[in-house]
């Protein structure tokens, strides 16, 4: 029997290869294929090319990334070896604008070297390691967490609403958004969940109804246009999403489609939760509209998923990879460290606070 995707690692280092180690993504659910990625060329365009993808995957791979290419530099001189580390850094973190996740992975990592000034690039070489396997080995306790909290606010059997992939192949276990079902799947629960099919990438239909039917749950998958329908229907309990940025006021960006959703659950009043680990505010962004949207190519809209062409030549196509759901639409952010709900502005502090003085999640 084919191996369960959910056994292989999203994103990891392989130390023996020296390698990322990535489950190629733009080929699920169809073929499941390992990459192992060395070049800072292959890492860039298999976070470009969303090969790796989703806001805390992507920070991980950036973090091994850096580390390869550290390992790489034959400097023997610590400002030689800074200066190649940073524009390694530079590269990877121009690979994809909106996911704070990469550049806050790969701030830390720079924070490493910046901290031990003078040091050997030997030894220096030694800490980056250390530093990317703490970030991937945090993403899991994080996601474990979030998924805790998110429990709390279902009941078993409940029916849930995604939109994109927010589960365990965005993330290096349990997902963020799709944590809550895996860990009450684990635990017995059978949760009743709506994958909304995405356009144009197709991160519901591809990703999310595989990873959840590989879960053994009760997947239903829907095209984007149904969710109002499915939602009259009774059938949602709550709606839970991802996110690639979260502003200081709560504004979050998360894949093209997301605010719509909000929009239609404020309407039928059914609750709408982000999920999103600290990783992923963005607190010196005030609001969401200051956050850069990454647009994407317009053959994704008019040529990807089909065998000709399905619009006319010429035709101006605008295909905006991510929107921002505004504060309140939302009804709780949920992080590593609790439940989140308004007034946003006052309460991610409080996060913060909770953060920098290292309470538990
Ligand atoms: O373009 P993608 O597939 O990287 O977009 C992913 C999303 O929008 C996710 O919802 C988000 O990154 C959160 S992943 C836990």
């Amino acid at each position: 029997m084919a191996e369960n995707i959910l056994s292989i690692d999203t994103v990891a280092l392989d130390e023996e290869k020296k390698a990322l180690k990535i489950i190629d993504q733009t080929q699920l659910p169809g073929k499941v294929e390992i990459l192992y990625l060395t070049s800072q060329e292959d890492i860039y365009q298999a976070i470009y090319l969303l090969k790796v993808r989703g806001a805390p995957a992507i920070g991980v791979a950036a973090a091994i990334g850096v580390y390869l290419a550290a390992l790489d530099i034959e400097e023997s001189s610590y400002d030689g070896f800074y200066s190649l580390f940073k524009k390694a850094k530079d590269y990877l973190a121009s690979s994809r604008p909106t996911a704070v996740n990469l550049f806050w992975a790969l701030d830390r990592m720079e924070r490493v070297v910046l901290e031990h000034k003078g040091e050997s690039p030997a030894k220096l070489k030694e800490l980056l390691h250390d530093e990317a396997i703490r970030i991937r080995d945090e993403d899991i306790e994080v996601c474990k967490a979030i998924g805790e909290h998110g429990l709390e606010l279902i009941r078993d059997g409940d029916g849930i609403l995604t939109h994109c992939n927010a589960g365990q192949l965005a993330t290096v276990r349990y997902g963020t958004a799709l944590a809550p079902v895996h860990l009450g799947r684990e635990r017995g629960m059978n949760f009743k969940v709506f994958c909304d099919e995405t356009r144009p990438l197709l991160q519901g239909a591809r990703l999310s109804s595989f990873e959840m039917v590989s879960a053994g749950v009760d997947t239903t998958l829907i095209c984007d246009n149904m969710a109002s329908m499915v939602m009259k229907n009774g059938w949602v309990k709550a709606c839970f999403v991802g996110c690639d940025r979260v502003a200081a006021n709560g504004d979050a960006a998360n894949k093209i489609g997301t605010s719509g959703v909000a929009i239609m659950a404020k309407h039928y009043g059914i609750p709408f939760y982000v999920c999103a680990p600290t990783s992923t505010i963005d607190m010196s962004i005030k609001e969401g509209r200051d956050i850069v949207i990454e647009e994407r190519k317009a053959g994704e809209v008019t040529d990807m998923w089909y065998r000709e062409p399905m619009a006319p030549e010429g035709v101006k196509v605008y295909n905006p990879a991510f929107d921002v759901t505004e504060h309140m639409l939302i009804t709780a952010i949920i992080t590593e460290f609790g439940i989140t709900r308004p007034p946003y502005s006052e309460n991610l502090k409080l996060v913060f606070q909770k953060k920098n003085n290292n309470l538990p999640h």
